[in-house]
């Protein structure tokens, strides 16, 4: 067989070469905290002007799409939606059903169907707007980086979860069948607008959630850390209408300007915002093999715990600090150990996921550094380490 194309015919002035260089498209975002801020979107967005690439955009102008779960909508976003409209804003609501299976293609083709046949006609001068947790947030932005090649996203978040973790660090994503996450962008939202003060309706299992992240950030700082241990207490009152917004506030701002600080020193996950993962490996694991049953925060609490076990063993960590995690953890009413009925060698394979068995896993480990560059150690941690561990993180 010859080759398809006659090679001595074809000379190197046939290759065409040029190499593009662009910078970044910097990235401005606007992160407010403010119980009532609900209230205020309407006019803010009536009078904010935005820089979108090159343009000057009013959002009074823009065509807004709000997206939103049916919890959320019912509780919130019909409302501020009418409200909007209240403003002369061009606005529609598209609702979907709330839960993370719906965080997926179909939800996804359904929702650009509904833009497409909606009666605004919705252009370039879209403005994307995510009110809900985590997945509303997740969903809308993956529709906000894809609509029209990019158009403005907002996010308005209403979970502690989305408040302190998922609405910050542009990270923005669908599920496909076999794999969380794996359809996604990182792509900034315009504004995040926060409202501590819809957490009141939050169900408390999913207050208690979002706090792992929470204390997940009090690792990485003192401060709040602090504030943790003194308040632990009276975080979570038995009667959710008192709960208290002003120490939520606090403890957002400060999980917020936490998280921002890693991932600004590291936007594309590369090196020290990897911190952040802390907990997460072993975590991951435990919620696979719990079927989702565990919330992904009760989850990562007892990741945490377990690979701070290790970090304990190593003498990366003193006694002292895994002591303070588990009784700060426990207090809050999180769990801390592995379940008695979990199959160690389910949660082995979850771990190793398609490794091979010789490898080893990479754990985040935070520590006290100088700077935010050495507060992050990786470390690599061999099978039968970690099998004891989980023998001991487990309640027997
Ligand atoms: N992008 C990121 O960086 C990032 C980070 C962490 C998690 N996530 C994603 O976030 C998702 C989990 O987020 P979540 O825990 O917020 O889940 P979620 O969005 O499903 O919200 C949890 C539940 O609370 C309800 N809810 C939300 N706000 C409410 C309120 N104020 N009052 C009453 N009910 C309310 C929702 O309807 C839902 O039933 C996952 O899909 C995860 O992958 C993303
Ligand atoms: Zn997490």
């Amino acid at each position: 067989m010859g080759d398809i194309i006659d090679t001595e015919q074809v000379t190197h002035h046939d290759t065409f070469h040029i190499t593009l260089e662009r910078s970044i498209i910097p990235v401005r975002s606007e992160i407010q905290v403010q119980p009532g801020l609900l209230n205020e979107i309407p006019s803010i967005l009536s009078q904010t002007v935005i820089e979108w690439r090159g343009d000057r955009l009013e959002l009074a102008k823009a065509q807004h799409a709000v997206f939103s779960d049916s919890t959320v909508t019912s509780l919130y976003t019909k409302n501020l939606v009418d409200r909007m409209k209240d403003k002369g804003l061009k606005v529609v609501l598209f609702e979907f059903p709330e839960g993370e299976e719906n965080k997926n293609l179909q939800t996804y083709g359904l929702l650009i169907d509904q833009i497409e046949k909606s009666e605004i006609k919705f252009g370039a001068n879209t403005v994307v707007h995510a009110v809900g947790g985590g997945v509303t947030g997740d969903l809308a932005g993956y529709i906000a980086a894809t609509y029209h090649r990019g158009v403005p996203f907002i996010q308005i978040p209403t979970s502690l979860l989305a408040d302190v973790d998922s609405s910050i660090g542009g990270k923005v994503a669908i599920d496909s069948a076999l794999a969380k996450n794996i359809l996604g962008a990182f792509y900034e939202p315009t504004h995040v607008l926060i409202d501590p003060a819809l957490l009141k309706t939050l169900p408390r299992r999913h207050l208690i959630n979002g706090l792992a992240e929470v204390v997940k950030h009090g690792l990485l700082d003192d401060n709040l850390a602090n504030l943790l241990v003194q308040q632990a207490g009276s975080l979570i009152p038995d009667d959710m209408n008192l709960l208290n917004i002003k120490l939520m506030q606090q403890i957002i701002e400060k999980s917020v300007e936490i998280k921002n600080r890693f991932v600004a020193a590291d936007p594309f996950d590369k090196g020290v915002r990897r911190i952040l993962n802390t907990g997460h490996t072993i975590g991951h694991a435990i919620e696979k093999v719990s079927h989702y049953e565990l919330l992904h925060g009760e989850a990562v609490a007892i990741g945490m715990v377990t690979e701070g076990r290790i970090a304990a063993a190593r003498g990366i960590w003193k006694p002292q600090d895994l002591e303070g995690l588990i009784i700060l953890l426990n207090s809050i009413g999180l769990p801390t150990k592995i379940p008695r009925d979990f199959d160690i060698d389910e949660i082995m394979r979850a771990i190793w996921r398609d490794k091979k068995v010789t490898d080893a896993i990479e754990l985040s480990i935070p520590v006290k550094g100088q700077s935010i560059n050495d507060s992050l150690i990786m470390i690599k941690v061999g099978e039968n380490e970690i099998q004891q561990i989980i023998k001991e993180s487990t309640v027997v």
